[in-house]
């Protein structure tokens, strides 16, 4: 009965209002990195309400202006030890990165550095003094409410992280995480904090079983069990999250939340990383984001919400490591899914990937000659059916290069089973999960009619009506695609025979 008081009280000081979320890093080692307005037409198709960045892009943070979507901003490792050193250093970084863009933007945290104890470690004695410099200019600026600011750790700084109950932070960084804890406390901020299971797994030597790492029921045999503690752990996450916990309270720091800044499963390794598959990551992926939305929390904090940010949105090609770092990624650089999350009843995140739904659709942004040319192509040599693009059709409103575009090369990648390779168009194209389809211009893909089928009586305008202008588009140039597209009408209307 004490006990379960206890356990009690103790569930209580760690509290987090409102639900858990779930976020989304994005990192930008990527050939042919999609433009901030493709990246957040990506995020709005996919319900990604919570980004993570690991700089402050001006463009990204723009281009996430007035969507809603919660940003957690980064001081990028290289420019710590400056922030850290002068408080006019970190007042200018405020300023540039954070005023600049509040509140149209709504950035809610600023991570300070990245896995600083171990990855930079001669940084460490200037990261809390960093923290304290950003976060009086935010104090000065009235902003310190709603920006939380804190540093993500590796989980390595943890030591004997099982049973939970035993582990520590590494005494080394005492001197470093004491004040960073006390920190964290006064200014009701949370431990950022990175969870591989995946890396616990493969360092483990097989002592963790695959399905005790990917979430997968255990039968209770197999269960981990703390043995100070009785508490049962069904999954490495939590007994990760609960290890940060216990390494706190070891410091007597007990009411500090736990943010996941990172967590993830690569989708394909090396012959050394045989359990980087689509499979596992799928698994991994998808059961990490019910768990977290589910509000379950951790054997030892039942119901406190453990917010988390997926290891990443897109496969970052250009990093350098075993083929595992180049596949964390949810989608590839062209907006198409790596792999189908299994989400159904998970709530509406990434809720798109539950179809197979993909479409091919011309850049916002891109060059107007390039897309036209690309269009002729499509609709020339592509042999797409294009006349649903005619005047009179129903593909025609809105009649731009651009709309037209898109009829075509979603067309055209359909028709090539959507393999890989078939939505680029020299870098034009670009893969989606939201329908353009519009009002009776139904898509190719899109499980609708199709719109490649053809009402003859209706089909094309009347062939006065095509030489009279001599083009049929005020954007086409009257090239292959206008001279293709008229011989195509003939041939569907029955004037040319062939
Ligand atoms: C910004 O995000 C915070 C935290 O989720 C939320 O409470 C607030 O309403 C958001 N502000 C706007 C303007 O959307
Ligand atoms: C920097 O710190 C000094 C000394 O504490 C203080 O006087 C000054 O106002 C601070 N400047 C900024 C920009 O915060
Ligand atoms: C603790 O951290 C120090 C400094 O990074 C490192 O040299 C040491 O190996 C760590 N201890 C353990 C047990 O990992
Ligand atoms: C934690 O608190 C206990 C009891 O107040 C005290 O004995 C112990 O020294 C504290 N530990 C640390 C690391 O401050
Ligand atoms: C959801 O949370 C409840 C307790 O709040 C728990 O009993 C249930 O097992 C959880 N479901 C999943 C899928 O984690
Ligand atoms: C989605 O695509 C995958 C792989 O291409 C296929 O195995 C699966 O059956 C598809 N699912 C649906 C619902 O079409
Ligand atoms: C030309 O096409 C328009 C739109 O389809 C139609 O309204 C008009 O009657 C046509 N004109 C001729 C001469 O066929
Ligand atoms: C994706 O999901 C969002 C939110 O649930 C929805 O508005 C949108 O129509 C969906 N897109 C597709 C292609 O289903
Ligand atoms: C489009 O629909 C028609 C008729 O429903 C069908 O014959 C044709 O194969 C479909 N084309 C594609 C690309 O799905
Ligand atoms: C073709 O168009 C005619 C005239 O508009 C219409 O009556 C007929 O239903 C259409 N047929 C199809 C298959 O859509």
């Amino acid at each position: 009965m004490v006990a379960l008081l206890l356990f009690y009280l103790l569930a209580i000081s760690v509290s987090v209002e409102g639900d858990a979320f779930i976020g989304v890093n994005i990192g930008t080692d990527v050939t042919d990195m999609p433009s901030p307005n493709d990246i957040v037409a990506l995020l709005k198709a996919q319900s990604v309400q919570h980004v993570r960045l690991y700089d402050a892009d001006r463009a990204m943070l723009l281009a996430l202006a007035h969507t809603g979507i919660r940003v957690t901003i980064s001081v990028p490792n290289d420019q710590l030890l400056g922030i850290g050193q002068s408080n006019v250093t970190a007042a200018n970084w405020v300023t540039r990165n954070v005023l600049a863009h509040v509140p149209a933007t709504n950035i809610t945290a600023i991570a300070v550095g990245s896995e600083v104890l171990t990855a930079l470690p001669n940084a460490a004695p200037v990261l809390v003094s960093a923290l304290k410099f950003i976060q009086s200019a935010l104090v000065a600026a009235n902003l310190d409410q709603q920006i939380k600011v804190s540093t993500p750790h590796s989980s390595s700084v943890i030591l004997d992280s099982f049973p939970p109950s035993q582990a520590f932070f590494n005494r080394t960084w005492d001197p470093v995480m004491v004040p960073l804890l006390k920190f964290l406390q006064s200014t009701g901020s949370y431990l950022m904090l990175n969870v591989y299971p995946y890396y616990d797994y493969m360092q483990s030597n097989d002592a963790i079983p695959l399905d005790y790492a990917l979430f997968r029921p255990l039968p209770p045999n197999k269960e981990a069990v703390d043995a100070n503690t009785l508490l049962h752990y069904t999954n490495v996450f939590d007994a990760v999250v609960d290890a940060a916990y216990f390494a706190m309270s070891y410091l007597n720091f007990t009411n500090i939340p736990i943010l996941v800044t990172e967590s993830g499963w690569p989708s394909k390794g090396d012959s050394s990383e045989p359990d980087a598959t689509p499979d596992n990551a799928n698994t991994y992926n998808s059961n990490l984001i019910r768990h977290v939305l589910n509000n379950t929390g951790t054997p030892k904090h039942p119901g406190v919400t453990v917010s988390t940010y997926i290891y990443e949105l897109y496969n970052e090609d250009l990093r350098s490591g075993p083929v595992s770092e180049q596949n964390w990624g949810l989608f590839y650089a062209n907006g198409a899914p790596v792999y189908t999350l299994h989400l159904t009843g998970a709530g509406t995140v990434f809720a798109n990937d539950t179809t197979n739904q993909t479409f091919c659709v011309a850049k916002s942004d891109a060059d107007t000659k390039m897309l036209q040319a690309a269009l002729d192509w499509a609709c020339g040599p592509g042999k797409v059916e294009c006349s649903p693009l005619l005047q009179g059709q129903p593909c025609y409103e809105p009649d731009n290069v651009v709309a037209h575009a898109t009829y075509a090369f979603n067309a055209y990648y359909q028709k090539m089973g959507k393999s890989q390779g078939t939505c680029d168009f020299k870098g034009v194209a670009i893969v989606t999960t939201t329908n353009p389809s519009h009002g009776s211009c139904i898509f190719p893909g899109s499980g609708g009619k199709n719109g490649t089928s053809i009402n003859d009586t209706t089909l094309a305008p009347s062939p006065a009506n095509s030489t009279d202008s001599g083009c049929l588009s005020q954007y086409y140039k009257c090239g292959s695609f206008t001279s293709f597209v008229i011989f195509v009408a003939l041939i569907l209307s029955g004037i040319i025979v062939l």
